[in-house]
């Protein structure tokens, strides 16, 4: 039973959850956000829904959560200026503020995998997932979509990373309505420092990776690249050095060693 009455009086935002989507069963809150037919126009929209029929991961892997035991929700935001490298700040911002959430409500120590997985102790506690649709040149639309493991307990499945849970981690039951109410109200707030001080965001996104200056490989489809994770540059895309040669690296899934 998610109660939505207590999830209100937590909420503490202008626009983020304002609008505020319960659902019992979808299959992806994002696909539905992103698809103008369902006619959820507003910025700052969440939908949450207990169960996803095809929840979505990154690079077409499922995204597997019990029902009613975890968060899975996504956050609509339209008519902002995605313009240059606010997008990707978007991105550290997501994870950035779940991250936060969870360290200031359970006082668990958060890891951030680059470019925005959510880790305790080397295990995935929580996901994210950021699509976005544009007219011409324009991005019209941009949904982050957050899985967070909450009150489910064990895992069935071969994972990429181990999973985990904010329960599993912290020996006790969380109430996700204050967990959701508080990851809304930081990302609120952190979303204004795109345009207040978008250098402290990639501060304390690096402040919780802790991959900066160990050995890496990163994987895109079939090519696997090696190097020394050397830092996040401005724009939030990870610099791989090999002896020395400095590579931007845009995607793919980065591992120790
Ligand atoms: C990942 O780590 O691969 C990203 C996982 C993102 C999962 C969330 S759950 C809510 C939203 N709807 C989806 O279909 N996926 C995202």
């Amino acid at each position: 039973m998610f109660d939505l009455e207590f999830f209100d009086i937590k909420l503490d935002t202008d626009v983020i959850g304002r609008n505020f989507i319960y659902a019992e069963e979808v299959d992806s809150t994002n696909t539905i956000l992103l698809d103008k037919s369902y006619k959820f126009n507003e910025d700052g929209t969440v939908l949450l829904s207990e169960k996803q029929n095809k929840g979505r991961g990154r690079k077409d892997r499922i995204w597997y959560s019990t029902k009613g035991l975890n968060l899975t929700f996504s956050i609509l935001l339209r008519d902002r200026d995605f313009s240059g490298r606010n997008i990707n700040l978007v991105n550290f911002v997501s994870s950035l503020a779940a991250a936060m959430a969870i360290e200031n409500l359970y006082q668990l120590k958060i890891e951030l995998k680059w470019p925005n997985d959510i880790l305790i102790d080397g295990k995935k506690v929580a996901g994210i997932l950021i699509e976005s649709s544009s007219s011409g040149k324009k991005i019209e639309r941009v949904v982050i979509g957050i899985g967070i493991n909450v009150n489910q307990v064990s895992f069935q499945g071969n994972f990429k990373i181990e999973p985990t849970s904010i329960k599993n981690e912290s020996d006790q039951n969380i109430e996700r309505e204050m967990l959701l109410a508080e990851v809304l109200n930081i990302f609120e707030e952190i979303l204004q420092w795109i345009e207040e001080k978008p250098d402290a965001i990639l501060k304390d996104w690096k402040a919780r990776c802790r991959m900066i200056g160990e050995k890496i490989s990163v994987t895109e489809g079939d090519k696997v690249k090696y190097g020394i994770f050397d830092d996040i540059d401005d724009e939030g895309f990870l610099i791989l050095k090999s002896g020395r040669k400095l590579e931007k690296i845009y995607f793919g899934d980065v591992s120790i060693g």
